[in-house]
């Protein structure tokens, strides 16, 4: 398997753009099935999640074109079969998506449940209880969910906790529904909102998106579309954090300012100089960071995607910070690696405690998911001598080409193919 050495030590400097959302694309891209007619999506970004969609709607039987520069196209106007597979789904829990499209636009559907990950539990209850409120019967067998409606119909539902694959699952489901379904205690998050746009887009009534009460008023079908995603926002704040704790200058060119404010309130607080402007955000860091408490909660307060990245960072700040994670309940798996490159971070219960440390050393590190291991990457680039990351898949599947982003802004980074032998 491939690797990434590092070398740390390098001030980050110059100008890096930011690719299209991930989770803005995943749900989106699904969206596709909710429509005969073509689809054509743009700024798509070309990371393994997206790829690993593509195929699923292939599998599906939709045609799929992907011009290799973030451009796709989809029509899912005959599909050959509406059924996602547990090989499918087990390697993307996003997969679990296609379950409501399917079954709005086809009458049933047959999805591979999701297992636990290497960051929580995560069920999928909300998705079944709305689904099941909008009128279709859903019975688990043999780790599927299998959903059947004559006739889906406008609900209210009210989710116990504002779930972004909730809200955007029921909201693609209530398009195709007979009359107007509220979703109350909604997520609010960007990508929330671009799935709505996307869906307006095709014809959708939705209103609400980005508040937490949303109105969908059925339509009996929807169209195709053009459609540009938003850049994204965990991309842009794991480089704003890079740039902090390299004590770099650095400009992200397409990042919103306005998706990022928890963010960058938290980084001002530690020293960071950030200026907002329409087409970016620019970073301006020098010498050490100061230590500030942080707490991941649901949009708009601080995004759990980005507090592994905030703890590295915390890990070599002057004093003490508490990082409390909200969302998740086992998303502190970063910290054993961090600890064995010199980091003092302790656990209780939801909370890490770090105590900042003056250097930390070069290791070989590895970890078991995606944000996880970019917070290894982060370490590296600020530590002392090599680090090594391990399982590169995760980095892939969310990030593109991060090595190259990374050397094009001074790092000494790069990936090591694994030898054959
Ligand atoms: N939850 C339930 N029941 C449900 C759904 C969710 O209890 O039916 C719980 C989860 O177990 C979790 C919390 O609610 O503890 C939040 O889950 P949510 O549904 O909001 O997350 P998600 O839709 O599964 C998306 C992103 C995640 C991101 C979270 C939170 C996508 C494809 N994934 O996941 O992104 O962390 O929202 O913002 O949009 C990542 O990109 O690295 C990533 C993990």
């Amino acid at each position: 398997m491939d690797t990434i050495q590092i070398r740390g030590g390098r001030r980050l400097k110059g100008e890096v753009t930011i690719d299209g959302a991930k989770n803005a694309a995943l749900p989106i891209l699904l969206a596709s099935l909710l429509t005969p007619e073509r689809c054509t999506f743009r700024n798509v970004p070309r990371v393994v999640d997206v790829r690993t969609t593509l195929r699923l709607l292939a599998d599906l039987g939709a045609r799929v074109e992907d011009d290799g520069n973030g451009v796709v196209r989809i029509q899912a106007e005959r599909l050959a079969r509406l059924e996602a597979p547990y090989a499918l789904v087990k390697t993307m829990r996003a997969s679990f998506l296609a379950l409501g499209p399917l079954l709005a636009r086809h009458g049933r559907a047959r999805v591979s449940t999701p297992g636990g990950c290497a960051i929580g539990s995560r069920p999928v209850n909300l998705h079944l209880d709305g689904l099941q409120k909008l009128g279709a019967r859903v019975r688990l067998l043999h780790g599927y969910a299998d959903a059947e409606a004559e006739q889906l119909r406008g609900a209210r539902i009210s989710l116990d906790f504002p779930s972004v694959g909730a809200t955007e699952h029921l909201m693609m489901v209530a398009t195709l529904a007979e009359g107007t379904t509220t979703i109350e205690n909604a997520a609010r998050e960007p990508e929330v909102v671009d799935l709505a746009r996307a869906l307006a887009a095709m014809g959708a009534r939705v209103t609400g998106a980005g508040e937490d009460i949303i109105s969908i008023e059925g339509v009996s079908a929807l169209h195709g579309v053009e459609f540009s995603t938003i850049p994204d926002r965990i991309e842009a704040g794991t480089f704003m954090i890079a740039a902090a704790m390299t004590g770099g200058d650095v400009y992200l060119r397409g990042a919103r300012a306005g998706h990022l404010q928890a963010v960058i309130l938290k980084l001002r607080e530690a020293g960071v100089e950030v200026r907002e402007d329409p087409e970016g955000i620019r970073v301006i860091a020098n010498g050490r960071l100061r230590s500030v408490d942080v707490k991941t909660m649901p949009y708009p307060g601080f995004p759990t995607d980005l507090q592994a990245q905030m703890l590295a960072a915390m890990a070599l700040a002057d004093g003490r910070s508490v990082i409390s994670e909200t969302i998740f309940e086992n998303r502190f798996m970063h910290v054993l690696e961090l600890n064995r490159m010199g980091a003092d971070v302790k656990i209780e219960g939801n909370a890490a405690i770090i105590r900042g440390v003056a250097v930390l050393s070069g290791a070989p590190v590895m970890a078991t998911d995606l944000r996880a291991s970019v917070c290894l990457v982060l370490a590296g680039l600020a530590a002392e001598g090599v680090t090594e990351v391990s399982r590169v898949y995760h980095l892939d599947r969310g990030y593109v080409r991060i090595e190259e982003k990374l050397s094009a802004l001074g790092a000494d980074i790069r990936r090591v193919k694994e030898s054959k032998g």
